[in-house]
């Protein structure tokens, strides 16, 4: 039976090549596993040995800076490769293995308009790294180590020619230390990650309700009593800035005010807009705690605190937040109501505007062009401040059309974990925008945001990582770079790659559940947790309701990775067993060890589950786990013998379906979808005489979507 339905695969196939269906196509260009793409690749025939006696020379400009982060490259060469290489720094540049040809020094203060171009020459005999910057160089290092490969005959790179910039100036990663505290190892290891994707802006939010996170000499209650103790010194900070600065990333630092400013509150009342006190805030949401703008006292304290802080940090710009300012104190507040009257301010808009103006010049003055969320763009502020977009692409177009420069970050909120593929298709200038090539020029580039209310010391890589890689590709890779598949096959590649910078974001998932299973095997605990993935958006506080930041997150919906690997690689398998007829057995075959698995796993967990409290939410997973592989294995079951099901049997099985469907402890299972499909593919297989094979996948597909037209049977 089984054979009929491959049979007719084939026919199938036969007849749509012999119809053209087929078009001639350019042959594959071959694929490699960079990230972001480069501007321009060329791979030519042959290729260069990376063998023991791999050596790195310098020509042109070389200092200390690029000469660590060229030893770090070859370090992590000599990890990846297993290999020791000589370590003789006057290495002559005609016998090199890679030579590094830097021009200049470039900006020692890493700035906007700093050039990060680079070309890179691999031939048979040689690698040549050219480039204007130090900067520039970098960038291409991290090209070079990423084009590594290996087969039978040893690891090599291929010779390849690349041209490459950046599309846009500013790429960045914010991170809040403000709901959780992230301690300086954790920056360092997200800003080598940074680094090995060519994002170049640390942006730092570093106060928040929950947590002012910095020593200030000038006002030490702000750290003092707005922190627990969690915070960092002044000479942390600098440690962390010149770190970034090593690796070519400018640290924007965020102190957000009026609003999201409790924990200033708790050491300096007086700054409020209500009397107090102040405790610090344990919630997440948004928070009424206000500076109070219409006090002299508070722009000294801003003057003074702001300066402390422009010192520390070298960078243009600093943020000033400015985001959802709820008013409801400076409404209750009679002294700011009459203050308003009095200038004539007509709402809470024009008043944090006033604001607005009176920090303008409090920046100004130490050196600073001011930037902040979209909510501060308000008439009459200067044109070169930076409007970051929360809120969408339309709010970024206007301000560009207004003159003002922009970044985007509505789309790429990884706290939310989305899709990678979600994020890689927002563009901060999507191909159909309406801007004029000057207005155009106003968009500078995005910025992932890796918002803390759900994510520890421990979590945080899993959340950032390898997610932000796709997103560092949109901002620096040319437009029209969008093949998701194939940014996926890279993204895994990069996922493995990351770990060696000491990213925690696949080991600490195996430690998080050794930790929960207490010493028992955690195998069956491993194969559910790679397929299922943390709810979406904000839906998670639905289902922890009593959250606060004092939870240590250590459950399964911490433990588990948005965007599944594993949930990815199941619907490829299904998608490959609905497409290509002539490898059916080998794909059933496939299919069936994974949903085997998945069903006898579902068992293994039953009596850790009973035995061990921080375990009892896995029960309603595992059941689903076991339902779903039960019924996926019955729809292979027909499909393999080509035995349409009974009507009745589809129905049952696809409303069960909906059933484990429904998240649990803030989990989902995404594969669902395509044990659907299996389901469907069961009871459609005899329409394959009807259609080609390509349709009969789009008619299948379409049916098991969510929700089931009511006219299939
Ligand atoms: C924001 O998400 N409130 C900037």
């Amino acid at each position: 039976m089984k054979i009929r339905f491959v049979t007719l695969f084939v026919m199938l196939l036969l007849s749509a090549c012999a119809t053209g269906a087929q078009t001639p196509s350019a042959p594959p260009a071959p694929r490699h596993n960079l990230m972001p793409v480069p501007a321009s690749v060329r791979f030519n025939e042959g290729r260069m040995a990376v063998t023991k006696n791999f050596t790195v020379a310098t020509r042109g400009f070389v200092d200390e800076r690029l000469r660590s982060y060229i030893n770090r490259v070859a370090r992590r060469l000599e990890r990846r490769t297993v290999m020791e290489f000589p370590r003789n720094p006057a290495t002559d540049a005609s016998t090199a293995s890679l030579v590094v040809a830097c021009q200049a020094a470039g900006k020692t203060v890493p700035a906007l308009d700093e050039d990060e171009a680079y070309t890179l020459e691999v031939s048979e005999r040689q690698a040549v790294l050219s480039a204007r910057t130090v900067v520039g160089a970098m960038r291409g290092l991290e090209t070079f180590l990423q084009l590594v490969d290996s087969d039978r005959e040893g690891y090599f790179i291929p010779a390849v020619s690349i041209e490459d910039k950046p599309r846009f100036p500013w790429r960045g990663l914010l991170i809040d230390v403000g709901r959780h505290f992230h301690p300086v190892e954790v920056i360092k290891r997200n800003l080598d990650a940074m680094a090995s994707v060519k994002l170049n802006v640390l942006h730092w939010h570093l106060t928040e309700d929950q947590g002012f996170r910095i020593e200030s000499k000038k006002f030490p209650k702000l750290h003092g009593m707005g922190s627990d103790g969690d915070y960092y010194t002044q000479n942390q900070i600098r440690e962390i800035v010149l770190y970034a600065q090593e690796r070519g990333i400018r640290v924007v630092p965020e102190f957000d005010m009026p609003g999201h400013a409790t924990s200033w509150l708790v050491g300096y009342p007086e700054l409020g807009s209500a009397p107090g006190p102040y405790l610090i805030e344990r919630q997440a949401g948004i928070f009424n705690p206000s500076l109070d703008p219409t006090r002299e006292q508070v722009y000294k304290f801003l003057d003074t605190f702001l300066g402390e802080m422009a010192k520390l940090f070298p960078d243009a710009y600093m943020h000033i937040g400015g985001d959802e300012n709820t008013g409801r104190q400076w409404r209750l507040n009679p002294t700011i109501q009459a203050f308003m009257q009095k200038k004539g301010i007509k709402d809470k808009h024009a008043l944090q505007t006033y604001f607005n103006q009176r920090l303008l010049k409090i920046l100004k003055k130490h050196g600073k062009t001011m930037m902040g969320w979209d909510e501060i763009l308000q008439p009459d502020l200067p044109k070169d401040i930076v409007i970051q977009s929360w809120r969408g692409n339309k709010a970024l177009t206007e301000a560009a059309r207004q003159g003002y420069n922009g970044i985007l970050s509505n789309g790429y909120y990884i706290d939310l974990a989305q899709s990678a593929s979600m994020h890689y298709l927002v563009d901060p200038l999507p191909a159909d925008t309406t801007l004029t090539a000057t207005e155009a020029a106003h968009i500078l580039g995005g910025e992932a945001t890796m918002w803390s209310e759900w994510v520890t010391p421990e979590t945080i890589d899993s959340r950032i990582w390898s997610r932000t890689a796709a997103i560092a590709e949109r901002f620096w890779s040319p437009r029209t770079v969008r093949d998701v598949e194939d940014m996926y096959r890279r993204l895994a590649v990069v996922d493995v790659q990351l770990e060696e910078l000491g990213l925690t974001h696949r080991k600490n998932q195996e430690m998080m559940l050794r930790r929960l299973a207490q010493g028992a095997n955690v195998a069956a605990l491993q194969t559910l947790i790679s397929i299922v993935e943390p709810v979406e958006e904000y839906k998670r506080f639905k289902y922890h309701t009593q959250h606060t930041m004092l939870n240590p997150l250590t459950g399964l919906a911490d433990a588990a990775r948005p965007d599944s690997f594993a949930a990815g690689d199941f619907a490829r398998l299904v998608d490959t067993l609905l497409a290509d007829a002539p490898r059916f057995d080998a794909n059933a075959y496939r299919i069936q060890n994974t949903l085997t698995l998945w069903r006898d796993s579902a068992i293994e967990l039953q009596p850790m589950m009973d035995s061990i409290p921080g375990l009892h939410e896995a029960r309603p997973l595992a059941k689903d786990l076991s339902e779903m592989a039960t019924v996926g294995l019955e729809a292979l079951s027909y499909l393999s013998k080509n035995i349409a099901p009974a009507p009745e049997w589809r129905a049952a099985k696809l409303a069960m379906l909906e059933e484990t469907a429904k998240p649990k402890a803030a989990l989902e299972f995404p594969v669902i979808l395509n044990v659907r499909q299996l389901v469907v593919a069961a009871c459609e297989a005899p329409r394959l005489k009807t259609m080609t094979q390509s349709a009969w996948r789009e008619h299948v597909k379409q049916l098991a979507t969510p929700p089931v037209p009511p006219t299939v049977k």
